[in-house]
């Protein structure tokens, strides 16, 4: 009985803590987070994005476009360097943002960023009460950044995801050349 009233507690802790993720950064300021970022890392749990080893490094380029946001980006899918250009709209928080549906109607979640060195972002899809989650790490350089892996690791977890799903990126630039 004990254990189980302190599994069940442990798992409310755990649902209050996504829920407080989930909320965004409540000063998020996009004109800083706008500019170029490197993505070095990926901690996911579906199986084709974990089984991808030699992974390369991707990047966004985040632009504001009056209330939306214009995300060019390039990355790396099954060997493959994607280029996509979304036009995402801001969400009901800050932080938060929507693609239109016609680009997956995913939402991007900007679960920490310190906006000069590294930020963590959160993919959810469309409709998604699937358990699957997708996070992404950014950096300004793409020079090995400690600290940013170390919180990369802490959300993950935080997420619900496990160490084994972090995946760090090769520094490879093929991708990333694509957006020059
Ligand atoms: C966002 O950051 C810019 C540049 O640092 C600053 O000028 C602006 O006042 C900030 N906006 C808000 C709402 O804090």
């Amino acid at each position: 009985m004990r254990g189980s009233l302190l599994a069940a507690l442990l798992g409310l802790l755990v649902m209050l803590a996504a829920g407080k993720e989930d909320l965004g950064l409540q000063n998020f300021n996009l004109t800083q987070f706008s500019g170029m970022w490197y993505e070095i890392a990926l901690a996911s749990n579906l199986e084709h994005q974990s089984s991808s080893p030699g992974r390369k490094v991707g990047a966004v380029i985040v632009e504001q476009d009056g209330a939306h946001l214009g995300l060019t980006s390039v990355s790396d899918h099954m060997n493959l360097c994607m280029k996509e250009k979304n036009q995402a709209v801001k969400g009901d928080t800050p932080g938060k943002f929507k693609l239109p549906l016609d680009s997956g109607g995913k939402e991007v979640i900007v679960v920490a960023t310190d906006y000069k060195t590294y930020a963590v972002i959160s993919i959810v899809p469309h409709g998604g009460e699937k358990p699957s989650r997708v996070l992404k790490l950014y950096s300004r350089t793409l020079e090995h950044n400690e600290k940013a892996t170390e919180k990369f690791v802490e959300k993950a977890v935080e997420q619900g995801l496990s160490v084994s799903d972090v995946q760090l990126l090769t520094k490879d630039l093929t991708c990333v050349n694509l957006l020059s």
